[in-house]
């Protein structure tokens, strides 16, 4: 028998590990304990995605809950490490997923313990610092010994680096695996009626990166843009909790929601997202999971970025990179609306198996 830590921490781990622990289902060998670090706590970025993906209810929950990076990285590897050291019987391997901080802190935990470290999403890099995420990338790709990636930029990015390949394995993106299953459930949620919405013709906005949202300048330059899309194009915005602190903080909000064609929302269930997400005529983001899921619905993808880490989704699929330039994102927007923007293709193994294989390297590892 072989016994995984997997571990979820915040919203976007949760559609990730949910087809995973599906795929161990299958296996008699395999003994998965799922630990949630509680980095996300509200029912509306956590116990909401339990129901909607049937996630089994956490063994362990270990409610580290926010704080500043360095108290809240380091309350999840005092937690983490607790739980690693006390486990009967020990852990043969740690499952990560993604780039949170839960992610990085379980790694470190781990292989501190000597506990080898799986990274599912491996490889990704935007080679822009200033994210967290890339430090949390970077470290945990640095000390993960089976490396788990999602689109081909992920092997080069870690050959070059040099991790050695016979610890690298393209499985494709398992995010997609739980899109693929639910979209057919979620075309049927009510949400759209209930918001007086017709399919094809509003954009979905998101935004909660530190980048975009924690400076008042930059913040105040996205909602000017977003309020001069709402005039072309109704624009439905579901708000993470930081988001909307830093709306409130900055004297940002009432000019959204005094704004007709805008419509702010609390931050949505997996279904019920997915539902607005998959019969929108375009999505404006900034969220990484975003920019794959939108390719793999083929539905435009305006990313508010100046870089990604997924570059397969502006190559292949649908996104384009905009930076917070207004005149780029209007120019993409009259492209759409138009029916002069280009055309996507879902890449390679993003094809609703990806659990399977992840399963299959994690049962075959020598660990
Ligand atoms: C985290 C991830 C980010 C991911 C995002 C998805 C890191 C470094 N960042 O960012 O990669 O894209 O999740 O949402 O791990 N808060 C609440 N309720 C919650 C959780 C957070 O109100 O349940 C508020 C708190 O004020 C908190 C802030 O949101 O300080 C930020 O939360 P945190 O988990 O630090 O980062 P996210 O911005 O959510």
């Amino acid at each position: 028998m072989k016994h995984f830590a997997c571990i979820v921490g915040a919203r976007p781990n949760f559609m990730k590990m949910a087809p995973i622990l599906r795929a161990f289902e299958d296996c008699v060998d395999a003994d998965p304990i799922l630990i949630h670090t509680g980095q996300h706590y509200d029912h509306n970025l956590s116990d909401i995605f339990f129901e909607d993906l049937g996630l089994r209810f956490p063994d362990i929950s270990l409610g580290v809950g926010s704080g500043s990076h360095g108290e809240q990285t380091g309350r999840l590897i005092i937690e983490l490490e607790r739980v690693f050291t006390q486990a009967q019987p020990a852990f043969d391997r740690v499952v990560v997923v993604g780039d949170v901080n839960s992610t990085m802190a379980a790694t470190l935990a781990a292989v501190k313990l000597h506990i080898p470290v799986a990274h599912v999403e491996a490889g990704l890099r935007s080679f822009d610092r200033r994210m967290p995420e890339e430090t949390n990338r970077i470290v945990t790709d640095s000390l993960s010994d089976l490396l788990l990636v999602s689109e081909p930029s992920g092997v080069e990015n870690l050959t070059k680096e040099g991790h050695s390949g016979d610890r690298i394995r393209l499985v494709g993106n398992v995010m997609i695996d739980t899109l693929f299953r639910c979209v057919a459930e979620a075309a049927n949620q009510p949400l759209l009626t209930e918001l007086g919405l017709e399919a094809g013709t509003y954009a979905v906005v998101t935004a909660h990166r530190p980048s975009n949202v924690d400076r008042p300048e930059t913040l105040q330059g996205l909602v000017e843009v977003l309020i001069s899309v709402s005039e072309e194009l109704p624009v439905v915005f579901p708000v993470h909790p930081r988001t909307r602190a830093r709306l409130e903080s900055f004297k940002l909000i009432r000019a959204l929601e005094s704004a007709s064609g805008v419509r702010i929302l609390e931050p949505l269930g997996y279904l019920d997202f997915l539902a607005l997400t998959s019969q929108s005529r375009v999505i404006v983001t900034d969220s990484g999971g975003l920019q794959e899921e939108s390719t793999a619905l083929e539905i435009p993808c305006l990313t508010m970025r100046e870089n990604t880490e997924r570059p397969v989704t502006v190559t292949e699929g649908t996104s384009t990179l905009c930076g917070s330039d207004p005149q780029v994102l209007d120019d993409n927007l009259r492209a759409i609306l138009n029916g002069t923007y280009k055309s996507g293709s879902c890449p390679e193994l993003w094809d609703g198996q990806a659990a399977n294989r992840i399963v299959a390297e994690l049962m075959s590892s020598r660990d």
